[in-house]
């Protein structure tokens, strides 16, 4: 039987929310409206935007609540403070006065799409550019999920999403990490995104059995904080044959892949299809 494969975001969220351990990672996410958008610009001053089906960053917005204080020319009269939303593109950004007006520019670029909102993890930054990162979770030849691999996503320059396909770059997670954490906290985070991994495609087999890989896109806050921004279920492979120096990660990532009918022939296969 076929690889299952699901799409829409909403859906997995959904399912993984019902699992307390695997619920703390998940930034709270709502549905696209005008009155959830100003619910949650009330609480957060970063806000992501993103299309229920969507791929490769596609269609991936971001909203910045902004203060600015003017100085009062008269005596003794209080500074004023406006507030003002920046609408970020993947490159561009455009500012707006009124949640109505930026309700209307967000509503012109998704029509009548499902669109989600989720609370706006800042990332961490490597070199000056923010970074998630990508677990890859595997049904093993005996039949258990098991974590393979894990890469550091590195966005272009001032981009605000790291997926490959916009011109990321790829990194190794102690690379990406180094300058943010000592090494014993970096094996302990790795330790924990590899049981995160599992539980969570654990979790999502309840609903879709015939699941056979995932990739998790998880970022991380400025405490070290893992939040899983989407699981992936056609996870691209080819980075983790190109980037890891320890060629043993890929041909085991590899050699379950050819067990659960993935690829039949050596790597490319995935290339093409692959989401990263
Ligand atoms: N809540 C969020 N906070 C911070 N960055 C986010 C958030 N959601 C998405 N992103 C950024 O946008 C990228 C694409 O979003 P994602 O949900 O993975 O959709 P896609 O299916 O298009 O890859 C992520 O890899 C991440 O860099
Ligand atoms: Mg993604």
């Amino acid at each position: 039987m076929a690889i299952q494969r699901v799409s829409s975001k909403w859906a997995k969220t959904n399912v993984l929310l019902r699992n307390r351990q695997v619920a703390r990672y998940i930034p709270i996410t709502l549905k696209y409206s005008r009155a959830a958008l100003g619910e949650m610009l009330d609480q957060r001053s970063l806000v992501y935007i993103k299309p229920d089906i969507g791929t490769y960053g596609n269609g991936v917005m971001c909203v910045e609540r902004l203060h600015e204080v003017k100085k009062n020319i008269e005596q003794d009269a209080p500074d004023s403070i406006s507030e003002h939303y920046r609408l970020h593109y993947v490159t561009s950004s455009e500012d707006y006065h009124s949640l109505n007006d930026l309700h209307g520019a967000i509503r012109s670029r998704t029509q009548q799409k499902t669109y989600l909102l989720q609370h706006g993890i800042s990332k961490l930054k490597y070199r000056n550019r923010s970074f998630d990162l990508r677990v890859l979770t595997q049904k093993n030849p005996s039949g258990n999920w098991e974590t393979t691999g894990i890469i550091g996503r590195v966005a272009a320059k001032n981009k605000i999403i790291t997926n490959y396909h916009s011109g990321g770059s790829i990194q190794m997670l102690d690379e990406v990490l180094k300058e943010h954490a000592s090494q014993e906290q970096i094996n302990e985070l790795e330790k924990e995104l590899y049981n995160l991994g599992e539980k969570t495609a654990q979790q999502l087999q309840k609903d879709y059995p015939r699941l056979k890989e995932i990739g998790l896109d998880i970022a991380l806050d400025t405490d070290l904080y893992p939040w899983i921004l989407e699981v992936n279920t056609l996870p691209a492979i080819f980075p983790f044959k190109k980037f890891f120096k320890d060629k043993s990660v890929y041909r085991r990532i590899e050699r379950y892949a050819i067990a659960y009918g993935r690829i039949t022939v050596p790597a490319k296969a995935g290339r093409s299809k692959s989401k990263a």
